[in-house]
């Protein structure tokens, strides 16, 4: 079984390819938690693949990871990252409490737009095709079950100090701001992995002070009314 929690789409289409090629299946980690299945079945292969947030993994990953109750013969972490992937594998197995067989990661599009810009079409579809390339060989890899530590980009092992600091920052809603062009569908509420957002008065409203800050209310706005510091100026995305 191949895991994945994905706000815009590159994990669950890393996933969804590794699962097709090698006749398993990609499944939500959200939504796991939400059908509180977490007492999961044996299986041969279990692949766990996470966004970089902050040099380490989504709250929402730490949480599958602390909880899932899973065994299997080879176990796996990837992570999709845009600059680097940080100690987010370090992160993985401590959290799943054993081992990693394999830990690899995957340079994707930065969805982090208040600080990287996206704008440029051309940009990123060439960057997605470089992830493809990569891909393919990662997909080997797994079916050959190699072992051992495939990341790239990796910082410096006491750097795994700056991660939940840096994310308890970076995820404060407060952050974010609704434009005029908001048109009050609703669909940044409705979507919210934590329910952070409530519509009031027909705006959005954050009513927690912190979020998973996966930024999918940003991205996929139908008016891209949310912003979170620069993220206008840089473009919305998701993985085509
Ligand atoms: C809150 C947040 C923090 C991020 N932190 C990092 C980071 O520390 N390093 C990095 O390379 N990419 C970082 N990213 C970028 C994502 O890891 C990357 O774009 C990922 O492929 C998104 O996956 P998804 O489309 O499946 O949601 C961050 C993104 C978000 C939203
Ligand atoms: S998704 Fe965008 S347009 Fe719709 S309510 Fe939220 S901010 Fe407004
Ligand atoms: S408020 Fe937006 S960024 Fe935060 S978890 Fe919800 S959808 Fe993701």
């Amino acid at each position: 079984m191949i895991f994945y929690f994905s706000s815009t789409g590159n994990c669950r289409y890393i996933a969804e390819q590794i699962a097709g090629a090698t006749q398993d299946s990609a499944v939500s980690m959200l939504g796991c938690l939400q059908r509180r299945e977490l007492d999961l079945p044996d299986c041969e292969v279990l692949g766990i693949v996470s966004p970089t947030y902050a040099w380490g993994l989504p709250d929402i990953v730490d949480v599958f990871l602390r909880h899932v109750r899973i065994r299997s013969r080879y176990t796996f972490f990837l992570a999709t990252y845009g600059t680097t992937p940080g100690n987010s594998a370090y992160f993985a197995e401590k959290y799943l409490g054993r081992p990693l067989d394999a830990k690899f990661s995957i340079r994707m599009p930065d969805n982090f737009t208040p600080w990287f810009d996206l704008s440029d079409p051309e940009k990123v579809a060439a960057e997605n095709a470089r992830a493809d390339e990569k891909l393919r060989t990662v997909i080997a890899q797994i079916r050959a079950r190699e072992t051992g530590n495939f990341m790239q980009m990796e910082p410096p092992f006491f750097t795994c100090l700056v991660h939940r600091p840096a994310y308890d920052r970076l995820r404060k809603t407060s952050h974010f701001e609704v434009g005029e062009t908001c048109i009050g569908c609703g669909l940044c509420a409705k979507n919210c992995p934590v329910h952070a957002i409530q519509m009031q008065n027909g705006k959005p409203v954050w009513v927690k002070q912190r979020c998973t800050m996966c930024l999918g209310c940003l991205h996929r706005c139908p008016k891209f009314a949310i912003r979170y510091g620069a993220s206008y100026k840089h473009g919305q995305y998701r993985h085509p």
